[in-house]
């Protein structure tokens, strides 16, 4: 199984291998740089993420890496080959701009392709494989430690060209969940590399939403010492166009003033109640308790009850009997 495993992470990196050299060779490799320069994208920056071209056609990376029955076999688990009804083969990502993923320990475990023209989904990711488990990866987070003794502070963000292009501007401390929410695997991860996460999702609706799942997962991970933020971005923006439209110092700006999780914590519970109501405070109540008994460290979670009391205009000690009521009555 090692051996296996082994030979799994080196027919990953040839695939990456690969894939940049079909960015520099392809005959279309001027359109692709054309558009990575479109994007404000420098030759440097295409080659500290790796960044490729998985060419058009169906069998490019088929017939430069599955030479031989065993090697197609290992290309189909690693799902850059698929197979169709018919038995034939074709490569799984086609017409692409390629990101590779790479685990903890920089070994390419998965991609990310961005489409570069036509129809199809914007992104494509590797589906998991038995190496490649997206809820527990983040992307760039190899490359950001690489630039690091030790990370001051990590951001989240939805996408890779968010990470690329904030690294482009000289942010090298964002990293990307997979095309999913934020999971409690990955803010483990980034919990054990620094203290300080400050999320920033895309200015939307899904934005919005996934950071709000950001914080349910977090709860439990919040230990002493460890500090979680939030920053919102303007409606239709995300992180790689905001920093190109205001330069990495306007991004740091914005970050120095990111929500600290407290505050956007009741911010979000108290959006649409009113709390100047008993029905509204009683909401409140109810609605915090099971986010509060979530909460691992005793220290923010008290933060979290005082603050909690202050907005229902009780005691801290009332507000710990009527949480102990809310408990026993099932509200
Ligand atoms: P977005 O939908 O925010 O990408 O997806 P975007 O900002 O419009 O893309 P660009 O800037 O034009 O390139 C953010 C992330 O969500 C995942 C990908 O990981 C992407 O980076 N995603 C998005 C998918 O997995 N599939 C999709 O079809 C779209
Ligand atoms: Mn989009
Ligand atoms: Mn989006
Ligand atoms: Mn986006
Ligand atoms: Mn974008």
């Amino acid at each position: 199984k090692r051996a296996q495993e082994a030979s799994d992470y080196e027919q990953m990196e040839r695939a990456a291998k690969f894939f940049t050299h079909q960015l520099r060779h392809h005959q279309n490799s001027s359109q692709v740089i054309d558009y990575l320069k479109g994007r404000g994208i420098s030759g440097e920056t295409v080659k500290q993420f790796q960044i490729g071209y998985a060419p058009d056609g169906w069998d490019g990376l088929l017939k430069a890496l599955g030479t031989d029955q065993r090697s197609r076999q290992q290309l189909i688990d690693l799902k850059l080959i698929n197979r169709n009804d018919q038995g034939r083969h074709y490569d799984f990502f086609r017409d692409r701009l390629m990101f590779p993923i790479r685990d903890r320990r920089g070994r390419v475990v998965g991609f990310g392709g961005r489409i570069l023209q036509g129809d199809g989904p914007k992104y494509l990711n590797s589906p998991e494989t038995r190496i490649f488990h997206k809820g527990r990866e983040l992307y760039g987070l190899y490359e950001a430690r690489q630039a690091y003794r030790e990370l001051p502070q990590v951001v989240i963000v939805e996408g890779y060209m968010d990470v690329v292009a904030l690294a482009q501007a000289g942010i090298n401390f964002a990293v990307a969940s997979l095309g999913t929410a934020t999971t409690t695997e990955q803010l483990q991860l980034l919990f054990r590399a620094t203290r300080q996460v400050t999320c920033c999702y895309d200015g939307d609706r899904a934005g919005r939403d996934a950071a709000w799942r950001a914080l349910e997962n977090a709860l439990p991970l919040l230990h002493d010492g460890i500090e979680l933020k939030f920053l919102f971005l303007p409606e239709g923006e995300d992180p790689d166009s905001l920093v190109r439209k205001e330069g990495a110092d306007g991004f740091l700006q914005r970050l120095a003033q990111a929500q600290s999780f407290t505050d956007y914590f009741f911010s979000h519970l108290t959006d649409t109640i009113d709390i100047q109501s008993d029905a509204g405070k009683s909401l409140l109540l109810k609605q915090a308790k099971p986010l509060l008994e979530r909460v691992a460290s005793d220290f923010y979670r008290q933060t979290l009850m005082e603050r909690l009391a202050r907005l229902l205009r009780r005691e801290v000690s009332q507000l710990s009997t009527l949480i102990q009521g809310v408990a026993t009555t099932k509200l």
